[in-house]
């Protein structure tokens, strides 16, 4: 097995999708303050901009382009016109995703595949455009962006836990795979951490973190190299303790601890 990869500034440049907000708008913040070049994508290029020029005067820098993960041929294009542009990609951080609660009644199917279509098909686009460059050159650095959410099912959760534990057992597949080649694969799994998505929430969300420490803490696992990364300790704790329990007595107790 090859050395653990970790990206470093001399490498190349990040690439963030879905950098116009929240968690991975605080990363390419953070990446930037740390010296990193950092392309931000997502489909709003103006708010992309104000990022960009909020990033002036940090070491690194950001620069913003278009790029819907829904578009395979659009992101198979946006990737190769990066490295053209400017230097190889040495860490991908493929976090953009979508979030919104269900139930069983009404089964809101267009809910669903919306979900999949963007967080398990977008993810997917990414990396059919950028793991055929990292395992060509025999180095590189991925992050998926889960959830805890992805951990076990969870109530309103089984179209979003259900695309989140998809991207967690890809990632730790994959995982087999991209160590032979060099390329090091990582998962992140934040809990709750204060972005516009957690904003619609109208339900209580232990150990809510900011989003300037989850986005520290994301870039810290990525210097480190481990598998996960995973915040707050606590919540994804018990969420790992719960997933040990017998069926009969996890639904009996998430289903008491969260009724109504
Ligand atoms: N916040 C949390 O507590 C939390 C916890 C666990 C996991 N996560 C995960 O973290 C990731 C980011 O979440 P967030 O809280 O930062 O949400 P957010 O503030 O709503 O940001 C979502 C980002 O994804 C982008 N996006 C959505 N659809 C896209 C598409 N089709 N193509 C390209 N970009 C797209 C959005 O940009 P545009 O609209 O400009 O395209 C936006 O930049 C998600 O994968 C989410 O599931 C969040």
């Amino acid at each position: 097995m090859k050395a653990l990869y970790r990206a470093k500034p001399q490498d190349g440049v990040w690439w963030i999708t879905g950098a116009s907000s929240g968690i991975g708008r605080g990363v390419a913040l953070e990446a930037a303050r740390r010296g990193f070049r950092v392309i931000a994508t997502a489909r709003r290029l103006d708010v992309l901009q104000e990022l960009a020029r909020e990033a002036d005067g940090l070491s690194g820098h950001i620069i913003p382009a278009v790029g819907d993960i829904s578009d395979a041929d659009g992101i198979l294009h946006l990737v190769a016109q990066i490295e053209a542009d400017h230097g190889p990609i040495s860490l991908a951080f493929l976090n953009a995703g979508t979030y919104r609660p269900v139930n069983a009644h009404p089964f809101d199917a267009p809910a669903f595949r919306m979900m999949f279509a963007v967080n398990v098909g977008g993810t997917i686009n990414c990396l059919a455009a950028i793991l055929p460059l990292m395992c060509g050159r025999s180095w590189g650095q991925i992050a998926l962006n889960a959830s805890v959410a992805g951990y076990i099912g969870l109530p309103r959760s089984s179209a979003y836990g259900g695309t989140k534990a998809a991207l967690i057992a890809m990632a730790e597949s994959l995982k087999f795979d991209t160590d032979a080649c060099g390329v090091t694969m990582q998962i992140v799994n934040p809990g709750f951490v204060e972005t516009p998505l957690t904003a619609k929430n109208d339900h209580p969300m232990p150990f809510l973190m900011p989003l300037d420490k989850a986005s520290k803490l994301i870039c810290d696992g990525f210097e480190t190299g481990g598998f996960e990364i995973t915040f707050p300790w606590q919540l994804s704790r018990i969420l790992k303790f719960l997933r040990l329990l017998p069926y009969s007595i996890y639904f009996r107790l998430v289903g008491r601890a969260t009724q109504g």
